[in-house]
Order: structure tokens, then C-alpha cells, then sequence
């Protein structure tokens, strides 16, 4: 099967971004990887809606958005109208998560639940049903360029089981320190969707680093 590749605009080059944004247009890549942090839930400030809106009107490939923000019950029309196409929530920033999950469906997204590395996958046990995608943190939310925690690869698993048990479509999405060194394995592992930062946008050919992620995970 084929995986799907998010570059992860984190690490684009902002005063070049239409150029970053082509590239991934015009490379083997499936989505764009969008990070949203508010200096509240994690320790960094990224960027927000006029950026995302911009994003969206040359982007060609759906936006997969990532909050790392408190209170995103708050923001799910407002990032829908900004663009997204998947919004993904923190499973430790959701008091009701299952309102949360309607809300952004209600919206015309996809929804994503994401959990951090210290949070056990079968926290979402009741419910990877009604969810289209989880994302398990492979590094600690907020920064890129860290390194990919090795016991991640323990969850997925873990997680596929959960699925096949709870009879969930959800795919599973891996952000956090994926390169060309650990892509063949975090698929073999069981992930449809590898995210990937400066391993893209830090290499000294972005395109061609897509190609072989895609190609690895094929
Ligand atoms: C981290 C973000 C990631 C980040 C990944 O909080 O969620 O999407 O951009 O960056 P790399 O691939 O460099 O680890
Ligand atoms: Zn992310």
C-alpha cells in the first residue's frame, strides 16, 4: 500500500513560503502538514489564520491541520473557513472530546485526535470509531527538528490492534523526527501517513526527499 507524505510547513522557509508551497505541489507529496501552537499548551508560538488562509489559495493538496492550542473548540468554524481540510485535535486539550469530534465533522473536516508521548493509545479506545484520523506524537509537541522517540513505534502498534478490534478506518499519522532513516520501519510498524519537517525542508533537495520518503513507505 501506498503511504501518504505531509511536509511539515513548520520548517518551510517563511520569506520564500510560495516557493516551498509549489514545491510540494509539484512533488509525489499527498498533504500539507500545518502547525498551529499558541504558546499555551506548548511552549512555542507558530502562526494562525491569515497565514492559513494564504496557505490554502495556492496550496493544491489538502491542509492537514495540527492544533497545539488550548481551547480549540473555540477556533473549529474559524479554521475551517481559513482552509482546513483535516483539523486534529489534542486528545489532552479536550475536556469533551466527543463534542469536539462532532463539531469539526459538523464543519466539513476530517477529524483527527492526536496524543502525546506520554499518553497510553488506548485512551482513545471509545473513540477511534467515530474518529478519520489519529496522529501519535513521536516527539514532544512544539518544536521540530527533535529526535523520534523509539518507543513510538510500541503505540502504533498497539494502536493498529485497537483499530482492527474497534472496527476503525482511522488512519494513523506519525509526526515527530521521521526521515529517510526510520520511514521503511514507522510504515512496516503500521502508519498510512508520515509527517515530516526538516527532513524535507532541511535537506539540500526537498523534492527528491519526498520522492524517497514515498518510495521507502511503498
Ligand atoms: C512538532 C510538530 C511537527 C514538526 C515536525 O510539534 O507537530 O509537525 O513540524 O518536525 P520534524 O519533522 O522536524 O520533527
Ligand atoms: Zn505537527
Amino acid at each position: 500500500m501506498s503511504h501518504l507524505i505531509a511536509p511539515s510547513l513548520l520548517a518551510a522557509n517563511f520569506l520564500n513560503l510560495a516557493t516551498d508551497i509549489e514545491m510540494v505541489n509539484n512533488s509525489v507529496a499527498d498533504w500539507f502538514h500545518v502547525d498551529v501552537m499558541d504558546g499555551h499548551f506548548v511552549p512555542n508560538i507558530s502562526f494562525g489564520f491569515s497565514i492559513i488562509s494564504q496557505i490554502k489559495s495556492i496550496a493544491k493538496k489538502p491542509l492537514d491541520v495540527h492544533l497545539m492550542i488550548a481551547n480549540p473548540d473555540s477556533y473549529i468554524e474559524a479554521f475551517k473557513k481559513a482552509g482546513a481540510d483535516n483539523l486534529t485535535v489534542h486528545y489532552e486539550t479536550c475536556p469533551h472530546l466527543h463534542r469536539t469530534i462532532q463539531s469539526i465533522k459538523e464543519n466539513g473536516m476530517k477529524a483527527g485526535v492526536v496524543i502525546n508521548p506520554h499518553n497510553p493509545v488506548e485512551l482513545l479506545t471509545d473513540i477511534v470509531a467515530d474518529i478519520d484520523l489519529v496522529l501519535i506524537m513521536s516527539v514532544n509537541p512544539g518544536f521540530g527538528g527533535q529526535k523520534f522517540i523509539q518507543s513510538s513505534l510500541n503505540r502504533i502498534s498497539r494502536l493498529k490492534d485497537l483499530l482492527i478490534q474497534k472496527n476503525s478506518k482511522a488512519l494513523i499519522e506519525i509526526d515527530g523526527g521521521v526521515d529517510t532513516s526510520n520511514a521503511a520501519m514507522l510504515a512496516e510498524a503500521g502508519v498510512d501517513v508520515l509527517v515530516a519537517g526538516s527532513a524535507v525542508f532541511g535537506s539540500p533537495d526537498p523534492t527528491a526527499t519526498i520522492k524517497k520518503l514515498k518510495e521507502l513507505t511503498s
